[in-house]
């Protein structure tokens, strides 16, 4: 039996492999259950006691070797993959982290959505707008105090040129390039000199609507807010129509939805009436439309213009517009299963 290990202890110091499966066969020939060494082991037994002290010594040191020279061929062949492909395939891949989608993105990609189902396909106009684009085609005459009603942010040296204070403005833009039939929505950001509080911010998103045809009337426009509503905010949404004030509307209205979040029996966030406030709409006024070069005699149309960030904060009951702007990943994340 110690010729035999001998032996063996020579065979295993000179062993070699070219391939890893090679080296693996090497290791079940040896090492494994059934292998050249467990055969030694269990012959063991037989040995005469006082050989046992010397041959179990052999015994363990060809052991050990062989478990050696296997794991170092083992050793060389992996890091030589590993630089010949430039990579180390047995590396565990690190788990890819999805960014999230924002929320103002996703919501306005849902208006979009809701609305491209029902003909109206999508504009964007510039934000930095001349005034005649914001205010004067929209009949906002100059010193008017409708003015007022939105801060506007003025280029110092230019008092003509102004951020946009609403979508407005692409109405005038598109009304002035093309002729209707008109069904189209505007999103895009604007701007107002307002104080920033949770409920109020310098820029914000809206988006616009308009559809100029011939006989568009405002049963039209009606039904396609409470299709839009319904959408959004669940089938059982209902709408209300106020009449309101706005220069290139007439007539004007603002438009609330039943509150979803108590069902109309009254909670914080409709303010317990049960109806909470999502946009602003009329009949275009017949100036706006010549103004822009499009026969009022002929056609007629309706225009709607709603916040984004208003619409996400309604959906997703988000109580504080900074959220929206301050973009830490906590508040991120919480968007990721939304869409
Ligand atoms: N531009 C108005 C606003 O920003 C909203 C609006 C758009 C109202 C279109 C009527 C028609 O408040």
């Amino acid at each position: 039996m110690k010729t035999k290990i001998n032996q063996l202890l020579d065979e295993v110091n000179s062993l070699k492999a070219g391939t890893l499966e090679e080296v693996e066969a090497l290791r079940i020939k040896y090492l494994s259950k059934k292998g050249i060494i467990s055969a030694l082991f269990n012959e063991f037994k037989n040995v005469p006691n006082e050989e046992k002290r010397e041959i179990g010594k052999l015994l363990n040191i060809l052991k050990n070797n062989t478990q050696n020279t296997i794991n170092g061929l083992r050793d060389t062949l992996s890091s030589a993959a590993k630089t010949e492909q430039g990579m180390d395939l047995t590396r565990t891949a690190d788990p890819i982290k999805l960014g999230t989608r924002h929320p103002i993105s996703l919501v306005k990609e849902e208006i979009a959505d809701i609305f491209s189902r029902i003909g109206f396909t999508i504009a964007e106009g510039p934000e930095i707008e001349d005034d005649w684009h914001v205010f004067g085609a929209l009949n906002f005459p100059p010193e008017h105090p409708a003015r007022d009603m939105q801060d506007t942010f003025f280029i110092e040296r230019n008092p003509d040129i102004v951020l946009r204070t609403h979508t407005s403005s692409v109405q005038t833009r598109i009304m002035t390039e093309q002729q209707p039939p008109i069904r189209m929505i505007f999103p895009g950001r604007v701007y107002r000199n307002e104080a920033i509080s949770a409920r109020a911010h310098c820029l914000f998103h809206q988006v616009e609507g308009l559809y100029i045809d011939k006989n568009v009337s405002f049963a039209d426009l009606k039904q396609a807010l409470l299709y839009f509503s319904q959408e959004m905010f669940g089938a059982d949404t209902q709408i209300r129509l106020r009449p309101s004030y706005f220069p290139f509307t007439e007539p004007s209205a603002e438009m609330d939805i039943s509150c979803h979040i108590c069902g109309g029996k009254g909670c914080n966030i409709c303010k317990n009436t049960g109806w909470v406030e999502i946009l602003g709409c009329g009949m275009v006024d017949p100036n706006v439309l010549d103004n822009c070069g499009i026969d009022s005699k002929i056609y007629s149309g309706y225009a709607f213009g709603m916040g984004i960030e208003r619409i996400t904060m309604l959906k997703y009951q988000i109580n504080d517009i900074r959220l929206f702007f301050e973009n830490d990943v906590r508040f991120l994340e919480e968007f990721k299963s939304a869409y």
